[in-house]
């Protein structure tokens, strides 16, 4: 029997995958879970209560972790996205994550997910696949203009040299490396605008939803 429609949306910092996915959802009536944001909330915590270096520390939070914490504003500043890649490398805060990125994309309509190794990792029998990139500087200045929106004082080569760290932290890593599922479809937005990519990416999910169809 075939699984439930799920939305596999990966990609490095800022590439534009969130946005995507958000649209993806509304043109296809699917949640969206941004699982970025379990990353983001456990650095956080786990800075609160101990060492980032800690494995356990951060699996314990990652443990103790609800749905409701995942809407705190805070979760979307620059430093939580650094405590995120930080915690991100401990195998046992992503084998708590598990379960609960499983659950959400086994909603029986289907679901998105989108995130570093939801193709390769959490769902990879996912019937559609997307990668999601853009060039670290094309990158840089997307996050620049959102981190001045959200009233953040940080200048644009701060937030490249940002990126290029974590972009070498999330791929570097030995567990979940952030890399393209080889069956996910490859978007490169660097030349598009949000709506260019959003169009391109429904028509991508287009062809794999009619493909799973009439599988
Ligand atoms: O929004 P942005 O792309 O900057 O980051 P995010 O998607 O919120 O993810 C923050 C960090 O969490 C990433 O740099 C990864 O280290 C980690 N992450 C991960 O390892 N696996 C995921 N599925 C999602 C995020």
């Amino acid at each position: 029997m075939k699984g439930p429609f799920v939305i596999a949306v990966d990609g490095p910092a800022a590439s534009g995958k969130g946005t995507i996915a958000k649209r993806l959802g509304e043109a296809f009536g699917l949640p969206v879970l941004d699982t970025g944001l379990l990353y983001r909330a456990v650095g956080v915590l786990s800075q609160r209560t101990g060492d980032l270096k800690d494995p356990e520390i951060c699996a314990s939070a990652a443990a103790t972790l609800t749905a409701e914490q995942l809407d705190d504003p805070r979760l979307r500043t620059r430093e939580a996205g650094e405590l995120a890649s930080q915690v991100a490398v401990h195998p046992h805060v992503r084998s708590e994550l598990l379960e609960f990125q499983r659950t959400f994309a086994s909603q029986e309509d289907g679901a998105i997910l989108d995130g570093r190794d939801i193709g390769t990792v959490i769902c990879p029998e996912a019937p559609a696949k997307l990668y999601v990139t853009a060039t670290p500087e094309v990158r840089a200045e997307r996050r620049w203009r959102q981190l001045q929106a959200q009233g953040e004082a940080v200048s644009l080569d701060e937030v490249l040299a940002d990126i290029r760290r974590r972009d070498a932290r999330d791929g570097g890593r030995d567990d979940a490396p952030m890399r393209p599922a080889p069956d996910a479809v490859l978007l490169d937005t660097s030349e598009m605008t949000i709506e260019q990519a959003a169009d391109a990416a429904r028509r991508i999910v287009e062809a794999a939803r009619a493909r799973w169809e009439a599988s």
